[in-house]
């Protein structure tokens, strides 16, 4: 086995450019996967049946079928049936926000309903209304013991978002991919792409770590 990197050159900077393309996916899907799966969560605690069963089988289709499968689904099914065609880019975050939301609103709803009764009963005897209770008191407690599970969360998002390639959108592994393809070696590029995201979810997850040192300091 000889690996050549030598051959990458300038290759190297049309790759880390995809980091750009990456971080662009992930970043907006999760701040919308967030938001989304926050709502879903708050209809998996409320007292509306309907609700309950709705953001159920939400979730029970977009955790028990295949991410891949949801993009493709997303970019070429789509415009067939409604004839709205959309580009790769935003179809892209769009499967990724759907998905993660389903991931996300499990993990917000177990860390509320993981947070003692007593918190709520108390609150309910100094005559807190039910929202403010849930707001100041609940979700912010919810939100110390959720954070590893969220950050979990994202760093899976970080990688899958590699199968974007899949509809033709050029993120760090689409592009290496194409220059294996221009140089006829492929271990090299993929290597340089398993890197980038090694080093990107290293940072992910010591920014993980700080947060949650300093929610536990405020404790
Ligand atoms: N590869 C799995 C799938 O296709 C994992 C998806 C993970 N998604 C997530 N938001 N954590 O379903």
């Amino acid at each position: 086995m000889n690996l050549d990197f030598q051959q990458l050159g300038p290759s190297i900077s049309y790759i880390l450019q995809g980091i750009q393309v990456t971080l662009q996916i992930v970043v907006l899907a999760a701040l919308i996967g967030f938001v989304f799966g926050i709502i879903l969560a708050l209809c998996k605690i409320s007292r509306f049946k309907v609700l309950v069963w709705l953001a159920n089988i939400y979730t029970s289709v977009f955790r028990g079928t295949p991410l891949v499968l949801q993009l493709i689904i997303i970019y070429t099914g789509l415009p067939e049936l409604t004839g709205i065609k959309i580009e790769a880019y935003p179809a892209a975050v769009a499967a990724f926000a759907l998905n993660s939301a389903a991931y996300i609103s499990e993990i917000i709803r177990a860390g509320i309903q993981a947070v003692d009764k007593g918190q709520t009963e108390a609150a309910m005897a100094l005559g807190v209304p039910p929202q403010k209770t849930l707001r100041h008191i609940i979700l912010p407690q919810a939100l110390k013991n959720i954070l590893p599970a969220l950050m979990n969360e994202f760093i899976s998002l970080t990688k899958e978002s590699a199968i974007v390639t899949v509809i033709g959108v050029t993120d760090i592994m689409r592009r290496a991919y194409i220059v294996g393809g221009d140089l006829y070696s492929y271990l090299e590029p993929l290597l340089v792409a398993g890197l980038i995201y090694y080093v990107m979810v290293m940072i992910l997850t010591l920014l993980g770590r700080k947060l949650e040192g300093r929610l536990k300091k405020s404790d």
